[in-house]
């Protein structure tokens, strides 16, 4: 660095030149990070905001006024026995059944089925073969019982048993 005291004038201009030029660019230096700074400092509380200005999520709207709003109470209503939201019947089973049995389509496609315990077996295992459902370890017998007990086939022990004493039994005539 030259010393002041054998500077003559140019050279003096020159360095004071240099001097502030430096000071400039210190100074935009301090400016580029306050700014930079202060950015960090906005975007971090609004940082879900501008997310979302990004990449909006689709909006969901929701019935105001209808008076009747889903909630947790109506998804667990049970009413006759019959829980709600399913349609299944509301009995020993009917945690495992909808935990497992609605994941893939309605509950409907089990109610509106009718079959014996070996039957409801080997749908489940058709499912299991052909559909991706997975292994119910211990919880298929329980399923398996819900199901025969509850979505039996229809005419299985409806029919009551024939009197024979009140048959009027005849000769069929073959001629
Ligand atoms: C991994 C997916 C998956 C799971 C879990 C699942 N299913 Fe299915 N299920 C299917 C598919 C796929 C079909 C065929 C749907 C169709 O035909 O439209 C089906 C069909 C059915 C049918 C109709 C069969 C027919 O012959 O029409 C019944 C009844 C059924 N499932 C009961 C159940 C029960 C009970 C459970 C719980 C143990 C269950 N499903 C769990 C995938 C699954």
């Amino acid at each position: 660095m030259p010393n002041h005291q054998h500077m003559d004038e140019q050279q003096k201009e020159a360095y004071d030149k240099a001097l502030r030029d430096s000071f400039r660019v210190l100074m935009s230096a301090i400016k580029l990070l306050l700014i930079l700074v202060v950015g960090i400092l906005l975007y971090i509380p609004l940082k879900s905001d501008i997310q979302q200005w990004l990449s909006p999520k689709p909006v969901v709207k929701t019935v105001s006024n209808s008076g009747v709003q889903p909630n947790e109470e109506d998804f667990d209503k049970v009413e006759n026995g019959v829980h709600l939201a399913t349609g299944l019947k509301f009995a020993p089973g009917f945690e495992d059944v909808r935990a497992n049995c609605t994941v893939c389509h309605s509950a409907a496609l089990v109610t509106q089925n009718r079959a014996t315990r070996e039957g409801w077996d080997q749908m489940l295992t058709w499912m299991q073969e052909t559909q991706g459902l997975w292994d119910l370890g211990p919880k298929r017998a329980r399923i398996l019982d819900y199901l025969a007990e509850y979505y039996a086939p229809e005419a299985q022990g409806r029919r009551a048993s024939l009197d024979l004493q009140e048959i009027e039994w005849y000769i069929l005539d073959l001629e």
